[in-house]
């Protein structure tokens, strides 16, 4: 952005399971600020990638699927979840499946994907604010954002989260099944070498196992109150 105000940022990046996306959404319920689901992106790419037949190991033409990218997010009533088209085509549930987080954790550490995604995300920046969920928010895409926030929680708890979510969805699984799927993305995100999944170095960082998650939202307005004081 160049001149005029910016409109602030509050980053919240974890691994998957960590309540980032609960909050993200609260918060910008909240406070009334524009949302950016930055890893429904990468599973949107993989996702058309996959539809579209190209290679997921092929990084340059991954990348050129991600620049072509043609989504759009429409957001529900206050309590319902935001729809997301690919190409005109509800793919809301599509995308939170197992096996697209997967194929998106796959393609997310190709340099040229990335990059193909990075001004895509930062056009969501918007008055009066925006709250940015992801991996790397506060690491790369806002490294301006006054106030940064890393949500992490034991993977057996998340694994955890992540059967209750999928059991309402009616979908089956075994939890320990999530729970070695879980430590791999994990592994996956941490040790990648371009944007690995890491706090910035500004970041306050949050444990949020067994804290309920109207408790750690209420810990993140506080500490977006202290930024501002
Ligand atoms: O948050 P999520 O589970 O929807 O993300 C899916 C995958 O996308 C995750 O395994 C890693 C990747 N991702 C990323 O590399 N950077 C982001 N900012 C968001 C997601």
């Amino acid at each position: 952005m160049t001149g005029g105000t910016t409109a602030p940022v509050i980053t919240i990046d974890g691994p998957s399971g960590s309540g980032k996306g609960t909050i993200a959404k609260l918060l910008a319920r909240q406070l009334g600020w524009h949302i950016l689901d930055s890893g429904a992106l990468y599973r949107l790419t993989a996702l058309s990638a996959v539809k579209q037949g190209v290679d997921l190991n092929d990084p340059g033409a991954v990348a050129g699927v991600a620049r072509k990218l043609d989504v759009e997010f429409r957001s529900g009533q206050m309590d319902q979840p935001v729809s997301v088209y690919l190409m005109g085509e509800d793919v809301t549930e599509e995308i939170r499946t197992e096996t697209c987080g997967d194929k998106a954790s796959q393609i997310a550490p190709h340099t040229v994907v990335r990059e193909a995604l990075l001004q895509r995300q930062r056009d969501f920046r918007r008055m009066p604010g925006l709250v940015a969920d992801g991996r790397d928010m506060g690491t790369v895409v806002f490294p301006d954002s006054p106030c940064k926030v890393y949500l992490t929680a034991s993977a057996e708890i998340r694994a955890q989260r992540r059967y209750e979510q999928l059991k309402q969805q009616g979908q089956s699984v075994k939890i320990a099944h999530l729970l070695s799927e879980i430590k791999a993305r994990d592994d996956r995100d941490m040790n990648r070498e371009n944007a690995p999944l890491r706090p910035a170095d500004d970041a306050v960082t949050l444990d949020t196992s067994g804290i309920p998650i109207d408790e750690v939202l209420r810990e993140v307005l506080q500490i977006w109150s202290s930024k501002q004081a």
